[in-house]
């Protein structure tokens, strides 16, 4: 196999989230998220551990930066905490919150790094949550105000903008399987929840249209490859529901065509909000991007006991720490299916990286899984490139250990090692990596 050249400007990042990475959760007026609220709630997290501290970003991200910028990388996403900036969800502006971001966002620029702003990432005010959240219809209202708040504010130099990070984790993992922050378990909470999150998505880009500041707006998408166990019919159609259901089509089918993919409707026509088809026109609306997400796949089987009828199966291939298959030529599968369906104008990879456990020695971490990793995962969006997939970057998840939601500090993702005792970094040699694909902007 010869080198494999990426196109000239591909934009080769990190990503990171507020609350995994920045610690001081409550500094300088911020009010309380659900996360934070949810991590202190005993029994949520593994040890109990909280994103109080996490990787103290919020104070170092001088230092983070400069990182950064040791490192090559073109562009980083990180996400706006959104009760830094508006404490109660809405109303009173908290500038010393807005500060934070603007002196970041002038930190990387200066560094010749490109922000790409996750606008929500999970971390919605406690204070919003107390009047339903996610479930309640205002929140698209609410969610656009803050969006073009922070438009006004940073879209002068900020051109690259995500409304919300993996809604479908948000609604199902949150409201249905009540592991994350809001802790719900009700089907029909995270079907509204889907709902409302496309309306505030869509109300979010009319707002950014509006604002005519230049730049591109897309949303950023979790996806797990999921094929046919067998050729039966019962496991062709329960694939096709489950990827409906859990990838890409749930709200790309809504954005781009207006209407709810029809297989998904089979299971959620009952849980869907009433009148719900009424909105469908205002969330079809044109975005500059598809972000995409992708860890890892599974083969579905028919099984009528199943939730929904849909069992994943493994395919025995080596699984990561999070027990995750490493299944490369899903990154693939995933990327072709949204060129082929809805032909965005540009996709971007928005998180792909891996947990694997990181032994320290002599100043060291050697992590070779976690290069095979992302070196096969590299090759399947080159291959994608050369068939036609309008891939315009990648970001690696992550730049640093951090706050892995309910699984605490104990799965690391990072090509930078945190200890969190010291918070000192530690550049992983699957770093010192991907520093030089950057540099060549090549995979050997
Ligand atoms: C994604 C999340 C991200 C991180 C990775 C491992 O679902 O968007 O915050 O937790 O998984």
């Amino acid at each position: 196999m010869g080198k494999k050249e990426f196109p000239e400007g591909f934009k080769w990042g990190v990503a990171t989230a507020s609350y995994q990475i920045e610690g001081s959760p409550l500094a300088d007026g911020a009010g309380p998220s659900i996360w934070h609220r949810f991590s202190h709630t005993p029994g949520t997290t593994h040890d109990g551990d909280t994103g109080d501290i996490a990787c103290d970003h919020y104070n170092r991200y001088k230092d983070d930066v400069t990182l950064m910028k040791f490192l090559g990388v073109k562009a980083y996403r990180f996400s706006i905490s959104w009760s830094r900036i508006f404490p109660k969800g809405k109303g009173r502006i908290n500038e010393r919150g807005m500060d934070f971001y603007n002196r970041l966002v002038d930190e990387l620029l200066n560094a010749n790094i490109t922000p790409f702003i996750t606008l929500y990432h999970w971390d919605l005010p406690a204070a919003l949550q107390d009047v339903g959240g996610w479930n309640n219809r205002d929140i698209a209202e609410w969610y656009a105000d803050y969006a073009d708040y922070v438009f006004q504010r940073l879209g002068d130099r900020v051109k690259n903008w995500i409304t919300l990070n993996e809604p479908w984790v948000m609604a199902f993992v949150g409201h249905m399987f009540g592991e994350h922050a809001p802790g719900m378990r009700d089907a029909y909470a995270a079907f509204s929840v889907v709902h409302n999150e496309l309306r505030a998505h869509s109300k979010a880009v009319r707002a950014f249209r509006e604002e005519n500041l230049g730049g591109e707006i897309g949303i950023t998408l979790s996806n797990h490859s999921l094929t046919p166990a067998s050729q039966n019919e019962a496991d062709i159609t329960a694939a096709t529901i489950a990827h409906e259901y859990v990838n890409y089509p749930l709200f790309l089918n809504p954005i781009f065509k207006g209407s709810y993919p029809e297989h998904l409707l089979s299971i959620a026509r009952d849980y869907m909000p009433r009148g719900y088809e009424m909105d469908m026109d205002e969330i079809k609306r044109s975005i500059d991007f598809v972000g995409i997400n992708y860890y890892s796949g599974s083969l579905v089987r028919a099984e009528p006991s199943a939730p929904f009828g849909i069992k994943e199966v493994g395919r025995g291939l080596e699984k990561s720490e999070m027990g995750w298959e490493v299944y490369p030529e899903g990154l693939y599968d995933i990327l072709k299916g949204v060129q082929d369906s809805y032909e965005p104008k540009g996709i971007f990879i928005t998180e792909n990286g891996a947990a694997f456990k990181d032994v320290v020695e002599n100043g060291e971490v050697h992590d070779s899984k976690r290069t095979e990793y992302l070196k096969a995962h590299f090759a399947q969006a080159h291959r994608a490139i050369q068939d036609g997939v309008k891939l315009k970057g990648y970001f690696v998840w992550s730049l640093m250990d951090n706050f892995e939601w309910a699984y605490g500090y104990s799965k690391r993702f990072g090509i930078v090692y945190i200890d969190y005792k010291t918070q000192k970094r530690i550049v992983k040699d699957s770093a010192k990596w991907y520093s030089r694909v950057i540099a060549n902007n090549a995979l050997d």
